[in-house]
Order: structure tokens, then C-alpha cells, then sequence
């Protein structure tokens, strides 16, 4: 009888932490999606998510715990790059699922005692989440519970100036990100919405940008035979478009 019970118990276990994954999975929002809203405490002020950041991109990133050597050498690299995004009208915000006193300790000490690839006294001037509810991390599906159940995934959210979603990418917990990558993502996001292209495999400014696929057979022809597009066949044609001329456009002067 007594082993009924204790089956019977882990039964109901399982199904609990069984739902509590399906809850986590159901809330992950995808590209196009309004970036979910919340209230949190930073390392910078209280925020409103995404109200405060209208009108700027922003890249809402997660990383795994504080005081951990893979996340040091992302928050120095993010650190070190923020007047470049910021240059590009975009804003940081970085989460992890601790306190606010255990964030504020850690960016201290990264400040007054890490020196890592030539970077040192690195002070982190964007907000950081805390998160020790995990309210926010389960409403953007930074928890992945077969990787981790407490700790969030590198998670990177980028987020256009009305607050649509509009690209995510997930790392590991033991994968640190490239942010030269990150950065060419901001880039490449709004050069497609400032002339309106789509940007080929490794696409860097200056490098040719393709046109949308012709809606017509009419409209097919007339690009095979415009000169200023170059057609591989009907339906991969591409244009120059200058380095400057991007730049100019996408970055603050
Ligand atoms: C790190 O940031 O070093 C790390 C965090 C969690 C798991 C593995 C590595």
C-alpha cells in the first residue's frame, strides 16, 4: 500500500515540473512578435519594458549567472562595444536570474579587478535585470529546462524602435556570443528597413544587397534587363549599395 502512495507521489511530481516546463515552452515569443511587456529593477533604475526604450532598437540579452567567467567576458566585450551600438540608436539590457546586490557586487568587481584581452576598469553602464522570480526570463523563454532549470540561456532579443521582435538567436550556457555578429544583425536589420533589400550570407555594408523576388513575369524581365541589377537567374538578383550610403543612414551622426 505504502509503495502505491510513493508511486502515486512521484506520479503528481513529475506532472507538476512536466506543466511548469510546458508553461516556460508556451511562453517563448518569436520573431514578429510584441516584445512581451514587464516591470523590473536594474542595475540602473526601475524600467518599463519595452515603453521606456520607443523609438530606439534595443538588444534584451540573458546570460546565464553573475560571477561566472564566460559571462565576464561577454559583459566586458558588451561593455566595451556600447557607444557603437548606441551609435546605431541601439540600446542594451542584460537579465540574469539573480539580485540586484549580487549584479551590482559582480559589475564592481569586474570594474576594479578584471583585465581580460586588453580590456580593464570596464564599467557596465547599461541596466541589468534582476530577475531571482525568473518572471521575466519565463515570459521570453530564457529558461530552456533541458539545458538548465534555473539558470537562463544566452538569449538575444533584438528589438525594433515600436517593439516588435525581430530577430532572436539562443547560445548555450557554455557558448559565449560573437558581438561583432550581434552588431552586423543591428546593422543588417536596418539597412533592410531603410532601402528596403534583404542582405545575403555574410553580409557586411558595402557588399551587394539582393532585391525581393519579382511578383511578375513582367516585372522579372524588365530586371534581367535593368543594368544597375544584376540577375544570377529571375529570381536572385542584386544591387550595389555603398558602403557610406548605409552607414549614413543607419548610424546617429
Ligand atoms: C559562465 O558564464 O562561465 C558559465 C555559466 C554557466 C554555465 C557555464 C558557464
Amino acid at each position: 500500500m505504502q509503495t502505491i502512495f510513493i508511486e502515486l507521489y512521484d506520479h503528481i511530481k513529475q506532472i507538476e515540473i512536466m506543466e511548469e516546463q510546458l508553461e516556460q515552452v508556451i511562453s517563448m515569443p518569436r520573431i514578429g512578435d510584441a516584445a512581451p511587456e514587464f516591470k523590473a529593477v536594474t542595475t540602473q533604475g526601475d524600467i518599463n519594458f519595452p515603453a521606456d526604450y520607443e523609438g530606439s532598437w534595443v538588444i534584451l540579452f540573458s546570460h546565464p549567472a553573475d560571477f561566472t567567467p564566460v559571462c565576464t567576458s561577454e559583459f566586458m566585450t558588451f561593455a566595451t562595444m556600447e557607444e557603437k551600438f548606441n551609435k546605431a540608436n541601439c540600446k542594451l539590457v542584460g537579465l540574469s536570474i539573480d539580485g540586484l546586490y549580487s549584479h551590482i557586487a559582480w559589475l564592481r568587481t569586474i570594474k576594479e579587478k578584471i583585465e581580460y584581452k586588453g580590456m580593464k576598469d570596464v564599467e557596465v553602464n547599461f541596466p541589468l535585470i534582476e530577475d531571482i522570480t525568473m518572471n521575466v526570463a519565463k515570459k521570453y523563454g530564457m529558461i530552456q529546462p533541458n539545458e538548465d532549470t534555473t539558470k537562463a540561456v544566452r538569449a538575444v532579443f533584438f528589438i525594433d524602435p515600436k517593439g516588435i521582435i525581430r530577430t532572436i538567436i539562443y547560445y548555450p550556457l557554455s557558448l559565449g556570443r560573437n558581438f561583432d555578429e550581434l552588431y552586423r544583425v543591428i546593422i543588417a536589420l536596418k539597412a533592410a528597413d531603410e532601402f528596403g533589400v534583404a542582405t545575403p550570407a555574410d553580409w557586411y555594408p558595402g557588399d551587394d544587397v539582393i532585391i525581393g523576388p519579382a511578383g511578375s513575369c513582367g516585372t522579372a524581365k524588365d530586371r534581367m534587363e535593368d543594368g544597375d541589377i544584376d540577375c544570377k537567374d529571375w529570381f536572385f538578383c542584386t544591387k550595389k549599395l555603398d558602403k557610406d550610403t548605409v552607414l549614413d543612414k543607419v548610424l546617429k551622426k
